[in-house]
């Protein structure tokens, strides 16, 4: 039995433009790492957290990586565990690109390694999906099911819990730019209509069976206008700097399409090619750079595996 274990999991593209709280998917970076320690002192406490310019709680109560852990090990009976935990944030919080779901994922994968594996990473969502809750307040699965299982998915229920994962164009790329504008998920949720009608809802489930099916298909056209989203995109792109400005940047580089990575403010493009993706990037980060926005960007092929094991 293993006494420790460092882990790396993804961060994730929820939405995908059409699909609010149904579709995401995971790329190979950026992403979050987690240490974890058995120890003979029973309960969980939270060493250290790097990289989170001292932003979150090192409560293990309030941080979502020690409470979830707690509840997993609430969960196969062993409350009196002793764990140590170290969290290592390697992307920006609040960016839209699942951090929490990053760390919380981690964490739910180091605690299940170092208790042999008692669940899949399909059984350890819901655990997840509680750190989404905690870290803004509604338990969408749409960060931490790709995280957990890599790929792209789709949430085709909550209630149950129905996730399917989705095959994809193989050479599909990302290319991830997130303005450093500060866009917590709490706020940019509380600011959408909870109401929809019905003419927009036929529109925009039309989409998302769209863009699945050109998934299915590899059929690049279909996605691409597949990505098309009337009901978020227009009041969120309100906190982001240029948006329709950097999307026909985006298209006219050679987008698939484009739009909000999760609840923003990081946007994103998906392209046929690596070229075309970072070629994208470079565009966006020097209009960006134009108007005294700083910027980081990823540019990476959807992530297959999920987290891994690092040590
Ligand atoms: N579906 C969630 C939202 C993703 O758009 O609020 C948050 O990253």
């Amino acid at each position: 039995m293993r006494k420790s274990v460092k882990v790396f999991a993804p961060a994730t593209v929820a939405n995908v433009v059409c699909g609010f709280d149904v579709l995401g998917f995971a790329v190979n970076e950026p992403g979050d790492e987690v240490i974890m320690r058995l120890t003979d002192k029973p309960g969980v406490s939270l060493l250290k957290i790097t990289g989170d310019e001292g932003r979150l709680p090192l409560n293990p109560d309030k941080n979502t990586v020690s409470a979830i852990a707690k509840q997993y090990l609430e969960h196969i009976g062993r409350p009196d565990a002793g764990i140590e935990i170290e969290l290592h944030k390697k992307m920006p919080i609040g960016s839209g690109l699942g951090s929490s779901s990053a760390s919380t994922v981690a964490g739910l994968f180091a605690i299940n390694t170092l208790f042999d594996n008692q669940l899949t990473n399909r059984e350890l969502v819901p655990f997840a999906m509680k750190g989404e809750e905690l870290a803004c307040g509604y338990g969408h699965a749409d960060n931490v099911a790709p995280a957990l299982l890599g790929g792209f998915v789709l949430i085709r229920s909550y209630s149950p819990l129905d996730i399917i994962s989705l095959p994809f164009p193989q050479d599909l790329h990302a290319a991830i730019v997130y303005p450093e504008v500060d866009v917590p998920t709490k706020d940019a949720r509380q600011m959408i209509r909870s109401k929809v009608y019905l003419k927009d809802a036929v529109t925009q489930w039309g989409n998302v069976a769209g863009l699945v099916s050109g998934l299915f298909m590899n059929d690049y056209d279909l996605i691409g206008r597949s990505m098309t989203d009337i009901l978020v995109e227009p009041t969120r792109s309100i906190l982001i700097p240029d948006f329709e400005i950097l999307r026909a940047l985006a298209m006219e580089s050679g987008a698939i399409g484009f739009g909000i990575s999760g609840s923003g403010p990081s946007v994103f493009a998906l392209t046929k090619d690596a070229e075309t993706a970072n070629r994208i990037t470079q565009k966006l980060q020097h209009h960006l750079k134009n108007i005294a926005i700083n910027s980081l960007a990823f540019v990476s092929e959807v992530n297959k595996k999920g987290p891994v094991i690092l040590d």
